[in-house]
């Protein structure tokens, strides 16, 4: 499996839906509308995608200012590809671009914490306030 990691500069919202919507991220972003998901796209300041033979496998979504804080917005890998280090190359290739001065921050779900911890990362309280509209 020859995986590259590239920084994503014209993402379409197809190839984002078809992504996510091959993990339990389907449930909670608004892939049935493609419009919402183009301005998601069009608002995101650095998408890390990971390609298998061109085809997205994996996607960091991210919002930064390139000199302190990033907010990675989504992590996923298909399903199908899990537990082979992409989401780890993932992160991986988003600190090298976003460099040492950046700190990286995230809300994660309960599921994903582990994965986290697993990766060396820091827990940290975090607040949200949610949407009202979701779809
Ligand atoms: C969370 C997610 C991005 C991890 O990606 P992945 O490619 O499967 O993870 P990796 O293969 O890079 O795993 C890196 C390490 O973490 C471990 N790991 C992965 N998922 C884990 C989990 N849920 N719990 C505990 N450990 C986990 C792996 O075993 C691996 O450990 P190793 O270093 O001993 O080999 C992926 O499972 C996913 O897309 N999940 C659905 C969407 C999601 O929840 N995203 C996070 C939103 S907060």
């Amino acid at each position: 499996m020859s995986i590259i990691y590239q920084r994503e500069e014209n993402l379409s919202a197809s190839e984002y839906i078809d992504v996510i919507g091959g993990t339990s991220l389907a449930s909670k972003r608004p892939i049935t509308n493609p419009a919402r998901v183009a301005e998601m796209i069009k608002g995101s300041s650095l998408i890390i995608g990971a390609r298998e033979n061109g085809r997205l496998i994996g996607l960091a979504r991210c919002m930064t200012d390139f000199v302190w804080v990033c907010y990675c917005a989504d992590l996923a890998v298909r399903d199908s590809h899990q537990g082979k280090g992409i989401g780890r190359g993932l992160l991986k290739e988003l600190l090298n671009v976003l460099g040492d001065g950046v700190a990286v921050t995230l809300i994660a779900y309960p599921e994903a914490v582990s994965f986290y911890e697993r990766i060396g990362w820091q827990a940290s309280v975090g607040f949200y306030h949610p949407r009202k509209d979701a779809d």
